[in-house]
């Protein structure tokens, strides 16, 4: 499992010792909104971290916690799945932010790592999100990673919009950003 650091968070694969925060942010309505479903009773953010933890042993990789450098609240959940939940199908990047905490470039600070690690440790062709089509926040951050829209897909039972990142069109970002590391 891989612990994933940025300037203002450290990326924890989720595990129980999480419950508390994750709730906390699973049972705001705000949060939940646009996410499908209800707000989440403690008995599904725990059922949601045994379905992370089983992922993170089959594949290697799952979601993690967002938990601050500073004062080490847990501020957001962040992940790389497969859309449809199946392996056969492309990668799929997910997240969500506590009330508290959104509006400060930490979703982006965030999945910008994930990203990356999608890239260049698991070897993603490809990095997929689908989205609420009124979710105008989740919009915006898959605009500022660069993320693609390719259209209305069935997922999850509902048509839904699709942004793709290619990892070719990423490392492109990369190179123009002068962020890439130097090659010999
Ligand atoms: C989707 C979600 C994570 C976006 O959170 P966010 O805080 O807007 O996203 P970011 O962390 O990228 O922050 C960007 C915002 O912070 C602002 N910001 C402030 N300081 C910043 C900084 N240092 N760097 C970058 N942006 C900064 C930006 O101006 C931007 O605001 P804007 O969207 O009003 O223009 C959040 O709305 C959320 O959790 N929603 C509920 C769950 C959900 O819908 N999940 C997604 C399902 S598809």
């Amino acid at each position: 499992m891989t612990t994933l650091m940025t300037a203002r968070l450290r990326l924890e694969p989720l595990d129980d010792a999480h419950l508390d925060g994750l709730h906390a942010m699973n049972s705001d309505p705000a949060v939940m909104r646009w996410l499908g479903g209800p707000v989440a009773t403690v008995d599904d953010t725990r059922a949601m971290i045994a379905r992370v933890r089983t992922r993170w042993s089959e594949w290697g990789y799952g979601w993690w916690a967002l938990v601050e450098h500073d004062g080490g609240a847990l501020v957001g959940a962040a992940g790389i799945q497969h859309l449809g939940k199946d392996r056969a199908n492309p990668h799929e990047l997910g997240w969500r932010l506590r009330r508290a905490s959104w509006g400060m470039g930490l979703a982006g600070e965030a999945m910008r790592a994930i990203v990356r690690h999608g890239f260049e440790e698991l070897d993603a062709p490809r990095l997929c999100a689908i989205r609420h089509p009124d979710n105008a926040a989740s919009l915006r951050l898959m605009e500022r990673l660069g993320m693609r829209y390719v259209g209305v897909q069935h997922w999850d039972g509902a048509d839904v919009p699709v942004h793709a990142l290619a990892r070719t069109a990423w490392r492109l970002r990369q190179d123009d950003d002068g962020a890439a590391p130097a090659h010999d």
